[in-house]
């Protein structure tokens, strides 16, 4: 197994430039599914999760390579409509070729995803909006068969929740669709946006990504794109969070603050230094950090998945911080591997109290997500001592080249096999 040895006290310095958006670009591999032919995405970081969906892609018919942080997708004029069980269980975000499998070709077969560590993630939003648009859904062994024997058509669909993926996938059938359809209580997350230009660049019709309503009118087919994927705010929200913990000064570039308006304001009210530029960001971290709240929110409120790397930054705070989760019923397996460093963290139903520490001490910890990985890294970038986040294939999922850009700005960190 692999695991991430840091060995902590250097402040971070220098500049680090992020790639596109992990949770625009597998949406828009999805979306290609839409437009039988050629299409090119360019800023795709070489991370895990794209391969992944890679996979799902070529299991569907269509060819996909990735060279240079481009990525060329041929889609085949007949997809077969299936994503299996093996895919779907590693990624969630396969879930989404439902709308686009159905779309495209009126069936659709695909596990149905599991649960996961931040608590059970239902699905009932995708396909309640999906049969408001024609749909029906078949439990198989596991396996949801879905069709829609007369096509889909335009609906009315008012979301419980402006959940990303519901609203995405709904995207993704309506702009096929016959008719009109208009999604209320939509979310409005800068990747959904992204993936909203795409759609409009192979010809679909959408008006309001971006806002809690958004129009679709269905068309009869779209053609084939090139997109640049929007910049991955958490990537910058992550190396941000690392170099404030660090007492650094970091330039992040290639990345829009705007969409990480929140979390920068957040790290502010710690006493981080923030400066903003066109695509820039830059970092000074304070010598301990001042104590403040956050609670997450669908954007434009607190990213749910900039929370870990916040609440490992605050673990060394002067004073106790209050950090509420609204996005997901149970994101706190990392919180005992923190206190393991030292931290005095304690949750309480969504509630999560931090009483800042003076300092944390290196140990071995379980990485056990993608963001849970990266905090503890963070965190191990201040610790006394050698620490060694396990389960280092996590960040792989999610960040291209996270060890190699850490050293770059002066980290003492590097991948081993334990
Ligand atoms: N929910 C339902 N029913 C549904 C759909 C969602 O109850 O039908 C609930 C979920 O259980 C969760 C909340 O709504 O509690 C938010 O879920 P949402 O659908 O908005 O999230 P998602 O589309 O499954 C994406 C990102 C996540 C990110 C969330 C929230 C991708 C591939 N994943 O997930 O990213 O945390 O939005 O912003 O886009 C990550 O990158 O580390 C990650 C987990």
């Amino acid at each position: 197994m692999q695991a991430i040895r840091i060995v902590g006290g250097a402040p971070l310095q220098g500049t680090v430039a992020v790639l596109g958006a992990k949770n625009a670009v597998l949406k828009h591999m999805v979306a290609s599914l839409l437009a039988p032919g050629e299409h090119r995405i360019v800023n795709v970081p070489g991370i895990h999760d794209v391969a992944l969906m890679g996979q799902v892609l070529r299991h569907v018919g269509a060819e996909c390579e990735r060279r240079d942080n481009e990525l060329v997708i041929g889609v085949p004029d007949e997809p077969f409509p299936e994503a299996p069980l093996d895919l779907v269980r590693q990624m969630r975000a396969s879930i989404l070729v439902l709308g686009a499998l159905l779309a495209r070709t009126g069936t659709a077969r695909v596990a149905l995803p599991g649960g996961d560590d931040f608590g059970t993630r239902p699905i009932d939003l995708h396909l309640g909006g999906l049969e408001d648009m024609g749909a029906t859904f078949d439990l198989v062994h596991g396996v949801l068969h879905a069709s829609a024997p007369r096509g889909l058509h335009g609906a009315e669909v008012f979301l419980e929740f402006p959940s990303v993926g519901a609203t995405e996938n709904l995207l993704l059938a309506a702009v096929l669709a016959d008719g009109e359809t208009v999604i209320s209580n939509a979310a409005r997350e800068p990747e959904l946006v992204d993936l909203a230009a795409y759609l409009q660049k192979m010809g679909a019709k959408i008006d309001g990504a971006g806002t809690s309503t958004i129009h679709v009118v269905g068309v009869d087919h779209l053609e084939p794109a090139g997109h640049r994927v929007v910049p991955d705010r958490l990537e910058a929200g992550t190396y941000a969070a690392a170099a404030a913990m660090t007492g650094g000064d970091v330039t992040i570039t290639d990345c829009v603050p705007d969409h990480l308006r929140m979390e920068l304001s957040k790290l502010a009210d710690a006493g981080v230094s923030v400066e903003v530029g066109e695509g820039w960001c830059r970092i000074r971290g304070p010598e301990r950090p001042a104590a403040v709240d956050f609670a997450t929110l669908p954007y434009p409120g607190f990213h749910t998945d900039m929370h870990p790397q916040m609440v490992a930054f605050l673990s060394v705070a002067d004073g106790t911080s209050i950090v509420t989760e609204n996005v997901y019923a149970s994101r706190f397996r990392y919180l005992g591997e923190l206190n393991r460093m030292g931290a005095d963290i304690h949750a309480d139903g969504q509630h999560v109290v931090v009483r800042g520490v003076e300092r944390l001490s290196g140990c071995e910890v379980d990485g056990c997500d993608i963001r849970a990985a990266a905090a503890l890294t963070i965190a191990g970038l201040r610790a006394d001592g050698e620490t060694l986040v396990v389960g280092a294939g996590h960040v792989d999922r999610g960040y291209d080249g996270f060890v190699p850009k850490l050293a770059a700005m002066g980290a003492d960190v590097s991948r081993v096999e334990v």
